[in-house]
């Protein structure tokens, strides 16, 4: 039943509180899988989560078997439907990206590292309450020609072809939030342009994270 699949997503959520990308039952993920989807079942701490616990949702929402998927499915499922070239999602509540998410800012090309997400902002997605499906469209929006973005007043996603990719991501975009938090402690960043974004975004093909 999949066990290494479902092994490696709860090892990627352990990875993902001990690089404090997210405390606690906060945060899921979920990895493309068959005709449905793999995701972290809801209200559950990782030390304490088996395999068998990880949720199997097929893409037209029906959970085989037992258990209650995370409650961000919704947009889970929506992103892996809509983009094809996605096969994992990561969803944190880091310290620094929910902060500049609170202040419902995008993250302007401060760092050339920007471009890692697909273009020249990581934009914040607006506000919904959670597990909605207004949530979900929120989000893709936001994700559109990107590979992350933030959420208002909650946190942030990253996507990729695989876990690795995902969580690599998630791990830049914090630190590109972490950047831009404590420029804006000194005043005011200056910004890379869209021309050199694009240039770079050139390069970066192959870089990175397989
Ligand atoms: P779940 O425990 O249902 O996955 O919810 C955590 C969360 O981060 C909601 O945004």
């Amino acid at each position: 039943m999949s066990t290494a699949l479902r092994q490696s997503i709860i090892d990627a959520c352990l990875r993902m509180n001990a690089l404090g990308l997210n405390q606690g039952t906060s945060g899921n993920i979920s990895l493309r899988h068959e005709d449905g989807m793999l995701i972290t079942p809801t209200s559950t701490p990782y030390e304490r989560m088996t395999p068998d616990q990880i949720v199997f949702m097929k893409l037209d929402g029906a959970v085989v078997g037992q258990g209650r998927p995370s409650s961000e499915w919704r947009f889970h499922l929506d992103i892996l439907r809509s983009r094809p070239e996605t096969n994992a999602v990561v969803h944190a509540h880091p310290p620094y990206a929910t902060t500049i998410a609170i202040l419902g800012r995008d993250i302007p090309p401060i760092h050339y590292m920007v471009a890692a997400a697909g273009g020249d902002t990581i934009r914040c997605a607006d506000y919904a309450t959670f597990g909605t499906e207004q949530l979900s469209r929120n989000a893709i929006k936001a994700l559109e020609d990107r590979t992350a973005c933030l959420l208002a007043h909650h946190g942030m996603i990253a996507i990729g072809a695989t876990l690795d990719r995902a969580m690599w991501l998630a791990v830049e975009v914090e630190t590109l939030a972490r950047q831009y938090h404590g420029c804006l402690a000194i005043g005011d960043p200056p910004v890379l342009s869209k021309a050199e974004i694009e240039r770079v975004r050139e390069k970066f093909a192959g870089y990175g994270v397989k």
